[in-house]
Order: structure tokens, then C-alpha cells, then sequence
């Protein structure tokens, strides 16, 4: 099937799954030789408007992994202000080497409600923004390949594909299409560690009002004339903390530290980044495999 145009749609506070996704992009509209838009939906004003999409274009979709699950904030604008009609889309989304759990099957199922035909998928290991310790170096080349492999197979799919109905999910990913619970962040003792009303300080000796932290933060709740401040929901994406040049904003809840204490000791392991493919009717048929 033709493809017009590949859009990178994608929430990323701290990065990684802005270039995790756009890798992916930009390798399919290589094969197509055709462009790649980028749709950053991580600040609030990206968020105002609903996008619409035809057959005839592809959608990469990438969010973070927040609690298992995709983060909850951005659920609605993504089910609300994506419109689809019948458009092949590819889901992606980054953990911090704990588990994605549920974030994937949820991103998954709710595009396909938005209209949309997802038929490849990634969930993929970057550092994670809570402590350099974990992941560091990931998404490293190893991890790079085998998204750019998940690409091609997807550009593959796409060009045997007659039209975009002919797509299907991964029969891999068929059990796993379930949404769980939200993870529960646990503290260094086993028990819940509770941080929801956690947010950034300042230090205020370092900080030179430079208002880089109010432009970076997707809740928009740092004011940018007084951004020592932080009022409303903060979300613990870190994209303040990263952004200061001076190093004056960080977190001193003391169960959210607990909590990055427990994720440093206990998710030592490299986990795996795992991708599905689906088969076009077209590929099954010639014996592609699921
Ligand atoms: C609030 C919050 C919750 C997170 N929950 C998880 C999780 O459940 N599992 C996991 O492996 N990583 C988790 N992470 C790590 C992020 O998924 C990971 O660092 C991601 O790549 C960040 O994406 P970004 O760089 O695009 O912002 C969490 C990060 C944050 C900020």
C-alpha cells in the first residue's frame, strides 16, 4: 500500500522516547522516500488541538512507561485528540528497566479505538529519568538495531499490504493486549512508597530565574517569572531537574527517594527490549511469519 507521509507522535519530558521514536520514523520514510512529520505533544500547548489522519499515512505513536501503564495525564488527550481513519500505526513505548507491564497493550488498545490499525509494536529500554544508575547508556546499539530491524519488517508489512484492513496485530502480542493495574512503587522496606504530592524544590542560591525548567515542564505548573515555584499536579518526569543548567531543582521526598533507592538495588539486570510484528493477509499467505 502507499504511504503519503510518516507523522513521529510522541510524549517525552526527558528524551528517550522522542528518539526512540523518531529512529523509527525516520527509517520507515526512508524506505518510502517520503517525509517525516514530528508531533512533540509533550508541552501543554501541543496539546490543544485534534489531529486527524487518512489511510494513506503512517502514525508512530511513543509514550514512556509511568507506573506500568501509559502516564495517566496524557491518556485522555492521546484517546480524545487522535482521530484515525483506518490508519496503520506503529506503537512504541520506553520503560527504565523495571517493566512495561500494561503500557504497551494500553497505548496499543487505545489508538486502535482512536481509528487507527496499530500492527507493530516496541517496548524499549532507556535510562531511567529517576537515577543514572539504572539503564545507563540505554537504549545502547544493540537496542538501536533491533528497532531499526522492527522498521524495515514494518515497511515490508506495509508495502506487501494491498491496503491498510489487510494489517493485523502480532499474534505474539494477542495474549498480552490486556491492561493491569497500575504498578505500585514500592519503598527500600517493601511497603508502598507514597509520592504522589511530590514536587521539585529549588535551591534557590543556584537558581538564576532563567525560566528553562517552566519551558520544559509538560504540566506546565512551574511559572516562568517565579520558577522556583512549582503549583499543581507535578508528574516526577524530571524534565526540570534535567533542564537546569545550574543543577538548582531536585526531589527530597523522602518516599519517592526510597523508591529510586529500591528500583537501584533491585533492577541491577539488563532487561530486554522486546518488538512485535503483525503479518498483511498478503505475507501470511505467502507464509510471514506472526
Ligand atoms: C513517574 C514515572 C514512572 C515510571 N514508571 C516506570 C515503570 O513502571 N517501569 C519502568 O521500567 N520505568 C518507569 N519509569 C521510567 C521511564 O519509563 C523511562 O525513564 C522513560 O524512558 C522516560 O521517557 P522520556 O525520556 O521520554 O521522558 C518511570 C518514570 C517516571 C517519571
Amino acid at each position: 500500500m502507499k504511504i503519503r507521509k510518516v507523522t513521529a507522535a510522541y510524549f517525552s519530558p526527558a528524551g528517550s522516547t522522542g528518539d526512540v521514536t523518531e529512529m523509527i520514523a525516520s527509517a520507515i520514510g526512508k524506505v518510502y522516500s517520503v517525509p517525516v512529520e514530528i508531533d512533540d505533544f509533550t508541552l501543554p500547548v501541543s496539546r490543544e488541538t485534534k489531529r486527524r489522519y487518512g489511510p494513506d499515512e503512517l502514525l508512530v505513536f511513543g509514550t514512556p512507561t509511568y507506573a506500568g501503564r501509559v502516564p495517566n495525564k496524557i491518556l485522555p488527550f492521546l484517546r480524545d485528540s487522535f482521530l484515525g481513519n483506518q490508519t496503520p500505526a506503529i506503537c512504541c513505548v520506553t520503560f527504565g528497566n523495571r517493566a512495561f507491564d500494561s503500557s504497551l497493550a494500553e497505548l496499543w488498545t487505545t489508538v486502535r479505538n482512536g481509528g487507527f490499525l496499530p500492527f507493530a509494536g516496541a517496548a524499549c529500554v532507556s535510562r531511567h529519568v529517576f537515577s543514572d544508575k539504572i539503564a545507563p547508556g540505554r537504549p545502547d546499539d544493540r537496542d538501536r538495531k533491533i528497532l531499526i530491524d522492527l522498521a524495515e519488517k514494518a515497511a515490508a508489512r506495509l508495502q506487501e499490504a494491498g491496503e491498510a484492513q489487510e494489517l493485523s496485530a502480532p499474534d505474539s502480542l494477542a495474549g498480552k493486549l490486556r491492561v493491569g493495574p497500575y504498578y505500585t512503587p514500592l519503598g527500600t522496606d517493601g511497603n508502598p512508597a507514597k509520592f504522589l504530592a511530590a514536587k521539585p524544590k529549588t535551591e534557590e542560591e543556584r537558581c538564576t530565574r532563567c525560566g528553562r525548567c517552566a519551558r520544559v515542564c509538560p504540566m506546565g505548573i512551574i511559572p516562568e517569572d517565579d520558577p522556583v515555584r512549582a503549583e499543581g499536579t507535578c508528574i516526577k518526569c524530571q524534565a526540570c531537574v534535567l533542564a537546569c543548567p545550574e543543577h538548582a531543582k531536585y526531589f527530597d521526598d523522602l518516599a519517592f527517594l526510597s523508591h529510586v533507592e529500591m528500583l537501584e538495588r533491585t533492577y541491577t539486570r539488563n532487561a530486554k527490549t522486546e518488538v512485535y510484528i503483525g503479518t498483511s493477509d498478503a505475507g501470511r499467505k505467502a507464509g510471514g511469519a506472526g
